[in-house]
Protein backbone atom coordinates (compact mmCIF):
# COMPACT_ATOMS: atom_id res chain seq x y z
CA UNK A 1 0.00 0.00 0.00
CA UNK A 2 1.11 3.47 -0.46
CA UNK A 3 2.35 4.16 2.69
CA UNK A 4 -0.51 5.58 5.14
CA UNK A 5 -1.00 6.91 8.39
CA UNK A 6 -2.39 4.08 10.15
CA UNK A 7 -0.70 5.03 13.20
CA UNK A 8 1.83 8.23 12.95
CA UNK A 9 -1.36 10.36 12.68
CA UNK A 10 -1.54 9.83 16.57
CA UNK A 11 0.18 9.91 19.62
CA UNK A 12 -1.17 6.92 20.99
CA UNK A 13 0.56 3.44 21.16
CA UNK A 14 -1.57 1.32 19.32
CA UNK A 15 -2.19 -2.30 22.48
CA UNK A 16 -2.57 -5.02 19.99
CA UNK A 17 -3.44 -8.51 21.80
CA UNK A 18 -0.96 -11.45 20.78
CA UNK A 19 -3.14 -14.30 19.40
CA UNK A 20 -5.83 -12.35 21.51
CA UNK A 21 -4.62 -12.11 25.54
CA UNK A 22 -2.98 -15.22 25.16
CA UNK A 23 -1.66 -14.79 28.73
CA UNK A 24 -5.04 -15.75 30.55
CA UNK A 25 -6.74 -17.45 27.87
CA UNK A 26 -5.86 -20.22 25.45
CA UNK A 27 -4.15 -18.51 22.00
CA UNK A 28 -6.47 -18.12 18.92
CA UNK A 29 -9.24 -18.72 20.69
CA UNK A 30 -12.76 -16.91 20.19
CA UNK A 31 -12.46 -16.33 23.85
CA UNK A 32 -8.94 -15.11 23.78
CA UNK A 33 -10.13 -12.48 20.70
CA UNK A 34 -13.16 -11.56 23.60
CA UNK A 35 -10.74 -10.82 26.03
CA UNK A 36 -8.35 -8.87 24.62
CA UNK A 37 -10.72 -6.46 23.98
CA UNK A 38 -12.39 -6.31 27.48
CA UNK A 39 -8.43 -5.91 28.28
CA UNK A 40 -8.63 -2.81 26.47
CA UNK A 41 -6.80 -3.63 22.83
CA UNK A 42 -7.09 -1.85 20.48
CA UNK A 43 -6.15 -4.38 17.71
CA UNK A 44 -6.44 -8.62 17.63
CA UNK A 45 -3.60 -10.53 16.03
CA UNK A 46 -4.64 -13.66 14.62
CA UNK A 47 -2.54 -16.08 12.62
CA UNK A 48 -4.54 -17.46 9.53
CA UNK A 49 -3.44 -20.83 7.69
CA UNK A 50 -5.47 -23.27 5.05
CA UNK A 51 -7.15 -26.57 5.52
CA UNK A 52 -6.92 -29.47 3.18
CA UNK A 53 -10.20 -28.39 1.60
CA UNK A 54 -9.26 -25.03 1.08
CA UNK A 55 -11.13 -22.75 4.41
CA UNK A 56 -9.24 -20.46 6.37
CA UNK A 57 -8.25 -21.12 10.00
CA UNK A 58 -6.84 -19.64 12.98
CA UNK A 59 -3.68 -21.54 14.65
CA UNK A 60 -0.29 -20.41 14.96
CA UNK A 61 1.82 -23.42 14.47
CA UNK A 62 1.61 -25.43 11.30
CA UNK A 63 0.63 -28.53 13.39
CA UNK A 64 -2.36 -29.44 16.00
CA UNK A 65 -0.01 -31.11 18.23
CA UNK A 66 0.62 -27.85 21.09
CA UNK A 67 -2.66 -26.35 21.40
CA UNK A 68 -5.55 -29.19 20.37
CA UNK A 69 -6.09 -32.59 21.33
CA UNK A 70 -5.31 -33.48 17.77
CA UNK A 71 -3.48 -36.68 18.91
CA UNK A 72 -6.03 -37.94 21.04
CA UNK A 73 -8.98 -37.50 18.38
CA UNK A 74 -6.75 -38.63 15.32
CA UNK A 75 -4.30 -40.99 16.77
CA UNK A 76 -2.95 -42.11 13.06
CA UNK A 77 -2.84 -38.84 11.31
CA UNK A 78 0.99 -37.49 12.47
CA UNK A 79 2.30 -35.03 12.16
CA UNK A 80 -1.26 -33.47 12.60
CA UNK A 81 -0.36 -30.64 10.09
CA UNK A 82 -2.92 -28.21 9.86
CA UNK A 83 -2.78 -28.22 6.22
CA UNK A 84 -3.72 -31.75 6.07
CA UNK A 85 -7.02 -31.64 8.22
CA UNK A 86 -10.49 -30.17 7.29
CA UNK A 87 -11.85 -27.36 8.54
CA UNK A 88 -14.72 -29.61 10.23
CA UNK A 89 -12.30 -31.95 11.40
CA UNK A 90 -10.46 -29.35 13.24
CA UNK A 91 -13.36 -28.35 14.50
CA UNK A 92 -14.38 -31.54 16.49
CA UNK A 93 -10.37 -30.80 18.36
CA UNK A 94 -10.29 -29.11 21.92
CA UNK A 95 -8.55 -26.05 21.51
CA UNK A 96 -8.84 -24.81 25.20
CA UNK A 97 -8.00 -27.41 27.94
CA UNK A 98 -4.30 -27.36 27.19
CA UNK A 99 -4.87 -24.14 28.94
CA UNK A 100 -6.71 -24.97 31.84
CA UNK A 101 -9.54 -27.08 32.32
CA UNK A 102 -11.92 -24.11 32.68
CA UNK A 103 -11.37 -23.20 28.62
CA UNK A 104 -12.42 -26.74 27.81
CA UNK A 105 -14.51 -26.91 24.68
CA UNK A 106 -12.90 -23.90 23.04
CA UNK A 107 -12.84 -24.38 19.07
CA UNK A 108 -10.36 -23.69 16.83
CA UNK A 109 -11.74 -21.43 14.90
CA UNK A 110 -12.56 -20.72 11.43
CA UNK A 111 -10.98 -17.41 9.87
CA UNK A 112 -15.13 -16.30 9.20
CA UNK A 113 -15.57 -16.91 12.78
CA UNK A 114 -12.73 -14.91 14.28
CA UNK A 115 -13.78 -11.76 11.52
CA UNK A 116 -17.60 -12.11 13.24
CA UNK A 117 -16.06 -11.84 16.93
CA UNK A 118 -14.10 -9.33 16.00
CA UNK A 119 -16.06 -6.96 14.24
CA UNK A 120 -18.66 -6.84 16.79
CA UNK A 121 -16.01 -6.64 19.78
CA UNK A 122 -15.42 -3.01 18.26
CA UNK A 123 -11.36 -3.58 18.14
CA UNK A 124 -9.34 -3.79 15.22
CA UNK A 125 -7.31 -7.24 13.29
CA UNK A 126 -3.77 -7.59 13.08
CA UNK A 127 -3.91 -10.58 10.70
CA UNK A 128 -0.48 -12.95 10.21
CA UNK A 129 -0.43 -14.71 6.96
CA UNK A 130 1.22 -17.83 9.00
CA UNK A 131 3.80 -19.83 6.27
CA UNK A 132 1.90 -18.29 3.19
CA UNK A 133 4.61 -20.55 1.68
CA UNK A 134 2.54 -23.61 2.32
CA UNK A 135 -0.74 -22.19 1.05
CA UNK A 136 -0.33 -21.05 -2.53
CA UNK A 137 -2.65 -18.07 -3.44
CA UNK A 138 -3.81 -18.03 0.19
CA UNK A 139 -3.79 -13.87 0.01
CA UNK A 140 -6.53 -13.32 -2.53
CA UNK A 141 -8.27 -15.98 -0.59
CA UNK A 142 -8.02 -14.16 2.57
CA UNK A 143 -8.72 -10.75 0.67
CA UNK A 144 -11.81 -12.60 -0.91
CA UNK A 145 -12.93 -13.67 2.67
CA UNK A 146 -12.76 -10.11 4.09
CA UNK A 147 -15.16 -8.23 1.38
CA UNK A 148 -17.84 -11.31 1.69
CA UNK A 149 -17.52 -10.47 5.17
CA UNK A 150 -20.41 -7.81 4.52
CA UNK A 151 -17.26 -5.70 3.22
CA UNK A 152 -15.05 -5.91 6.11
CA UNK A 153 -12.11 -4.28 4.39
CA UNK A 154 -14.03 -1.27 3.31
CA UNK A 155 -15.50 -0.39 6.68
CA UNK A 156 -12.62 -2.03 8.43
CA UNK A 157 -10.13 0.40 6.32
CA UNK A 158 -12.03 3.38 7.02
CA UNK A 159 -11.73 2.87 10.88
CA UNK A 160 -7.89 2.25 10.90
CA UNK A 161 -8.91 -1.17 12.15
CA UNK A 162 -7.28 -3.92 9.72
CA UNK A 163 -3.53 -4.29 9.12
CA UNK A 164 -2.46 -7.40 7.74
CA UNK A 165 1.44 -8.99 7.77
CA UNK A 166 3.62 -11.43 7.48
CA UNK A 167 7.24 -12.53 7.99
CA UNK A 168 6.99 -13.72 4.33
CA UNK A 169 7.72 -10.44 2.32
CA UNK A 170 7.06 -11.58 -1.01
CA UNK A 171 3.65 -12.77 0.71
CA UNK A 172 3.07 -9.08 1.89
CA UNK A 173 3.87 -7.70 -1.49
CA UNK A 174 1.26 -9.81 -3.05
CA UNK A 175 -1.11 -8.50 -0.76
CA UNK A 176 -0.96 -5.11 -1.22
CA UNK A 177 -1.64 -5.77 -4.85
CA UNK A 178 -4.79 -7.21 -4.72
CA UNK A 179 -5.33 -5.06 -1.46
CA UNK A 180 -3.97 -1.20 -2.16
CA UNK A 181 -6.14 0.23 0.63
CA UNK A 182 -4.49 -2.59 3.84
CA UNK A 183 -2.12 -1.13 5.29
CA UNK A 184 0.68 -4.27 5.24
CA UNK A 185 3.22 -4.56 7.98
CA UNK A 186 6.72 -6.94 7.72
CA UNK A 187 7.34 -9.17 10.22
CA UNK A 188 11.11 -8.92 11.61
CA UNK A 189 13.86 -6.80 11.00
CA UNK A 190 15.28 -6.21 7.57
CA UNK A 191 18.72 -3.73 7.63
CA UNK A 192 18.21 -0.24 7.64
CA UNK A 193 19.69 -0.01 3.67
CA UNK A 194 16.64 -2.34 2.49
CA UNK A 195 14.10 0.07 4.08
CA UNK A 196 14.25 2.72 1.23
CA UNK A 197 12.87 -0.08 -1.21
CA UNK A 198 10.23 -1.43 1.35
CA UNK A 199 8.92 1.90 1.94
CA UNK A 200 7.91 1.76 -1.39
CA UNK A 201 5.05 -0.42 -0.72
CA UNK A 202 4.57 -1.27 2.97
CA UNK A 203 3.55 0.49 6.09
CA UNK A 204 4.85 -1.09 8.51
CA UNK A 205 8.16 -2.86 9.83
CA UNK A 206 7.00 -5.19 13.12
CA UNK A 207 10.67 -6.18 14.92
CA UNK A 208 11.07 -8.24 17.83
CA UNK A 209 10.95 -5.45 20.58
CA UNK A 210 15.02 -6.59 21.47
CA UNK A 211 15.96 -6.35 17.91
CA UNK A 212 16.15 -2.53 17.84
CA UNK A 213 16.95 0.86 19.23
CA UNK A 214 16.13 4.45 18.48
CA UNK A 215 17.78 4.94 15.83
CA UNK A 216 15.86 1.95 13.87
CA UNK A 217 12.28 3.25 15.19
CA UNK A 218 13.68 6.80 13.80
CA UNK A 219 14.53 5.52 10.14
CA UNK A 220 11.82 3.75 9.79
CA UNK A 221 9.78 6.44 10.55
CA UNK A 222 11.35 9.08 8.16
CA UNK A 223 10.70 6.73 5.13
CA UNK A 224 6.98 7.42 6.34
CA UNK A 225 6.42 3.48 8.05
CA UNK A 226 5.25 2.65 11.38
CA UNK A 227 6.90 0.04 14.01
CA UNK A 228 4.75 -2.87 15.86
CA UNK A 229 6.92 -4.46 18.14
CA UNK A 230 6.59 -8.03 19.65
CA UNK A 231 5.61 -9.84 21.94
CA UNK A 232 6.32 -7.70 24.79
CA UNK A 233 5.22 -8.96 27.69
CA UNK A 234 7.41 -7.61 30.94
CA UNK A 235 6.08 -3.72 31.63
CA UNK A 236 9.41 -3.04 32.08
CA UNK A 237 9.93 -3.80 28.27
CA UNK A 238 6.76 -2.18 27.56
CA UNK A 239 8.23 1.51 28.85
CA UNK A 240 11.48 0.56 26.99
CA UNK A 241 9.60 0.14 23.57
CA UNK A 242 7.17 3.01 24.35
CA UNK A 243 10.40 5.79 25.27
CA UNK A 244 12.11 3.91 21.81
CA UNK A 245 9.02 5.84 19.92
CA UNK A 246 7.19 3.16 18.36
CA UNK A 247 3.58 3.45 17.07
CA UNK A 248 2.61 0.18 19.19
CA UNK A 249 3.29 -2.92 21.30
CA UNK A 250 2.00 -6.93 20.39
CA UNK A 251 1.97 -8.07 23.98
CA UNK A 252 0.17 -11.38 25.71
CA UNK A 253 -0.87 -9.04 28.58
CA UNK A 254 -2.78 -6.34 26.91
CA UNK A 255 -4.96 -5.47 30.31
CA UNK A 256 -0.80 -4.66 31.71
CA UNK A 257 -0.03 -2.47 28.70
CA UNK A 258 -3.50 -1.21 29.00
CA UNK A 259 -2.97 0.02 32.85
CA UNK A 260 0.71 1.70 31.60
CA UNK A 261 -0.80 3.79 28.89
CA UNK A 262 -3.80 5.31 31.10
CA UNK A 263 -1.07 6.27 34.30
O1 LIG B 1 2.49 -10.22 15.79
C1 LIG B 1 3.81 -10.60 15.83
C2 LIG B 1 4.05 -12.02 16.21
O2 LIG B 1 2.83 -12.70 16.25
C3 LIG B 1 5.00 -12.73 15.36
O3 LIG B 1 5.42 -13.95 15.88
O4 LIG B 1 5.46 -16.37 16.06
O5 LIG B 1 3.95 -15.07 17.50
O6 LIG B 1 3.45 -15.32 15.11
P1 LIG B 1 4.52 -15.22 16.14
CA1 LIG C 1 1.49 -14.06 14.90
Amino acid sequence: AAPSAFASESDDVINAAHRGASQSTPENTLAAFRAGTDQGADLIEIDVQRSVDGELVVIHDTNLTRTTNAEDVFPDRAPWNVGDFTAAEMQTLDAGSWKGAQFTGEKLPTFAEAIEVIRKSGSGMLLEIKSPELYTGIEAEISAALRESRGYVQSAVGQDKLVVQSFNFDSMKTFTELEPTVPVGLLGTPTIDRLPELATWADQVNPYHTSIDAAYVAEVHRLGMDVLVWTVNAEADMVRAIELGVDGVITNRPDVLNSLLEN
